[in-house]
């Protein structure tokens, strides 16, 4: 199994990646947290490496960060809200919030001009989270290429970077990501950098550090937390190892990979709520093939896409979800129901945050220092 941090393909099977890269299952953590989120008690939060460290820090009130990074390209789409979402909720909950424009690895990856990317960062990205519940309080938000204009601060973040690189191998980094490259090895160390820098003396200081990514980013993970400790070990520096979690992909409209580059495979925040509900009447169904035969032997909830939607973030009270899945299994209800009961939330969803994104406009400065 290999995970390519910069092709992602589809991840077939959650259990055997979790298993082979060493990350721990999600659940046992549960009755430790006072107020998780609903993709952690649905079991869409899969996984997670050192997340206990920051549940404690959360449980006695003890700093922690939050800490994640965005590649601005494309349009912010129903994927990219699941990590808003747990961005939110870790501020909501005490994090210290760090979030990275990772221009720089998408100038070198994308070939894309920094303005470009800047634009994006900013009117995709920055604006939607605001709108999701971003609080300014907080929150540190920067760029790859424009650290702090505070020289201290800058200093440490490109320090790191540089003294990163002679703790890890050639062939180790070819091991992780296969194919290497210049610009690879400078994304990879970059990130690297993002990742422990909050514990840097000129930032927080030491303390726990979680970063909510997509699973496709877990080498990056790995890497940053064997660089750790390998400093530690030579007394340089004290870090304590970054902590991450993980959820399942949110799949696409037509049931494969949800993907920037397919049009037709996402809804973006910034869909006209009525083409949004068109592509929900269009997804991936899970029912069968004919009414009758629907009727007669049920559904298969585990690949409908609107099932699936509904338990990732659209439907929250419990007891109705259950109500809606178990109909669809027993044949009660049919695709067209579930879909037109998604359909009306998504469509409201869009119409609320798209208000919220107008006001959202005129906050952008209090995040931009
Ligand atoms: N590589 C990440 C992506 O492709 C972006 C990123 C840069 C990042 N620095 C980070 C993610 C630090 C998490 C933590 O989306």
């Amino acid at each position: 199994m290999k995970i390519d941090p910069w092709s992602s393909s589809d991840v077939k099977d959650y259990g055997k990646l979790r298993d082979e890269f060493g990350i721990e299952p999600f659940s046992p953590l549960l009755s430790k947290m006072k107020d998780p989120m609903l993709t952690m008690r649905r079991g869409v939060v899969f996984g997670h490496r050192d997340f206990d460290r920051v549940v404690n820090a959360m449980n006695r009130k003890e700093k922690f960060v939050m800490l994640t990074g965005l590649m601005p390209s494309g349009r912010f789409h129903l994927g990219h809200k699941m990590v808003a979402d747990e961005i939110i909720y870790l501020q909501e909950h005490g994090a210290s919030t760090y979030l990275i424009v990772a221009d720089i690895e998408a100038y070198n990856m994308r070939s894309k001009s920094l303005e470009e990317l800047r634009e994006i960062a900013i009117n995709e990205y920055l604006v939607n989270y605001i709108a999701l519940g971003l609080q300014p309080k907080n929150c540190d938000f920067y760029f790859q290429s424009e650290r702090s204009s505070d020289a201290r601060k800058s200093n440490a973040y490109y320090r790191l970077i540089g003294m990163a690189s002679s703790r890890v191998t050639f062939s180790e980094m070819r091991a992780i990501y296969g194919e290497i490259s210049p610009e690879k090895i400078m994304s990879v160390l970059t990130q690297v950098s993002d990742i422990l820098h909050p514990e840097l003396p000129e930032f927080e200081g030491r303390c726990p550090v979680v970063v909510p990514v997509g699973v496709d980013q877990d080498p990056h993970i790995r890497l940053s937390r064997d660089i750790a400790s390998r400093m530690k070990g030579n007394g340089e520096y004290n870090f304590i190892s970054p902590s991450s979690f993980y959820h399942l992909f949110l799949k696409g409209i037509n049931g494969g990979k949800m993907s920037s580059s397919n049009e037709s495979s996402y809804i973006a925040l910034t869909d006209p709520p009525e083409e949004a509900r068109k592509k929900v009447m269009r997804a991936f169904s899970g029912g069968g093939a004919t009414l009758e035969e629907h009727r007669k032997k049920g559904g298969n909830p585990e690949v409908d896409v609107a099932c699936q939607y509904l338990t990732f973030m659209f439907e929250p009270d419990d007891r109705k979800l259950s109500e809606l899945i178990t109909g669809f299994r027993k044949g009660d209800l049919t695709s067209g129901d579930i879909k037109g009961y998604l359909a009306d939330k998504v469509e409201s969803f869009l119409k609320e945050h798209q208000k919220k994104r107008e006001v959202a406009k005129k906050r952008i400065e209090n995040f931009l220092k």
